[in-house]
């Protein structure tokens, strides 16, 4: 890929190297980070080379009346404009141009907007949020409508304390993991996956992967249910919890969407779950499970960058199973450190989210060493 921009904004850290050079680094600085558990051999999931990013969002520069997308300078000594960015999906590389040509005539929609983000889907659906540090009312609406209709976005202003919603606030997205189509629907200002291509495969390296006897699954930090609808074929039942309302109001949806009936989405946070399995309190969310009936082989964790806190490590132990998916290199690290005594890493991979940056995803299957030896012993 190629970028005007390169060297100058400071999204793309990695971009004096070729793509194949970035992915050999990162395997490499992982395998030398990881290697005191025993990791030599790590599966790459790679990236598309450009357009990969569902989700972006860039600041608005205003000059005079004229205005600009912007990001932060990489020396950072304030923002560069840009006209265009490489590493967004196509349908929002296409779209960036005719907002801003569209807008910028337009006193109403153009002054005080700070922000703007874009999210779409496989689908090719869009939903744009504009951010403004004015506050926007129905005249705002009237001119968004005809910006939503012309461009045939679907639009939501903010400004501080206000959401205007103009048609929905979510877009539909399908994705393929290893052949079979999955339906979700994501709902603004919830968290997905950044790299669309990249999160079928990895859900996909998952589900390819899952060791020994499946029979129920817990799932904590479960979003929309990016994971568990996929992976609910392979287990009787699912339990799987999430601190977001939002999130586990669209995980509901995605249930339904896809036909599926084996799982139960809760909102709990990580620490309310360990309660609720240790049976230290009871939940009126929870009033409605029969958290006795379950028989857990795995739990599935993907926490945020914070990692496993230390109620949660405790709890992951319970499991014969553990799939921990990973943001932060660093706490996964650090929470192996607490597991390795117990457990064997079965299968090791890095997904290659954030292309053209440092950052990176991490995928561990891990599985009770007894069991191991147990089942080496039994055959
Ligand atoms: C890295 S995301 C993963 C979401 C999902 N697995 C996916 O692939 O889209 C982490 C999720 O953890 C949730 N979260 C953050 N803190 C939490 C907590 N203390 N307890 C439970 N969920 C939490 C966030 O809302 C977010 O949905």
């Amino acid at each position: 890929m190629q970028c005007k921009y390169f060297g100058i904004c400071g999204s793309c850290t990695l971009y004096k190297k070729s793509y194949k050079e970035q992915l050999e680094l990162k395997k490499n600085e992982t395998i030398n980070s990881f290697k005191e558990f025993g990791v030599n051999n790590i599966d790459i999931i790679a990236s598309n080379t450009s357009h990969f990013r569902c989700r972006a969002e860039f600041r608005i520069y205003h000059i005079e009346d004229d205005i600009s997308y912007a990001m932060n300078r990489l020396d950072r000594q304030g923002v560069v404009t840009i006209d265009s960015c490489e590493i967004v999906h196509n349908s929002i590389y296409s779209v960036m141009p005719k907002i801003i040509d569209e807008i910028v005539d337009n006193k109403m929609l153009r002054f005080k907007l700070f922000s703007i983000e874009f999210l779409t889907s496989n689908l090719g659906e869009m939903l744009v949020t504009m951010i403004y540090h004015k506050k926007i009312d129905e005249s705002w609406d009237e001119e968004g409508k005809k910006l939503s209709d012309k461009l045939n976005i679907k639009l939501i202003g903010r400004s501080r304390k206000v959401r205007r919603v103009l048609s929905d606030d979510f877009i539909t997205d399908e994705i393929n993991v290893n052949g079979d189509k999955y339906r979700y629907q994501i709902y603004e200002n919830s968290f997905i996956q950044p790299n669309c291509a990249v999160n079928a495969k990895m859900i996909g390296w998952v589900k390819s992967n899952l060791a020994g006897d499946k029979r129920d699954l817990l799932e904590a930090y479960c979003g929309h249910g990016n994971f568990t609808i996929a992976l609910s074929s392979e287990f009787n039942r699912v339990l799987a919890t999430e601190i977001s309302k939002t999130s586990i109001k669209s995980a509901k949806i995605n249930c339904t969407l896809n036909n599926i009936d084996s799982i139960k989405f809760i909102r709990l946070s990580a620490e309310e779950l360990t309660e609720a399995i240790n049976k230290k309190r009871v939940f009126t969310r929870l009033k409605d499970v029969d958290l006795d009936s379950y028989n857990f082989s795995h739990i599935f964790v993907d926490p945020p960058r914070s990692g496993l806190d230390e109620h949660s490590i405790n709890l992951v132990k319970k499991f014969d199973n553990i799939i921990y998916v990973s943001c932060s290199q660093e706490t996964l690290k650090r929470d192996l450190k607490e597991l390795i005594d117990e457990y064997e890493i079965i299968n090791f991979a890095i997904f290659d989210q954030f292309a053209y940056t440092s950052h990176v995803e991490t995928g561990v299957i891990l599985r009770k060493i007894g069991l191991i030896r147990k089942e080496k012993y039994e055959n």
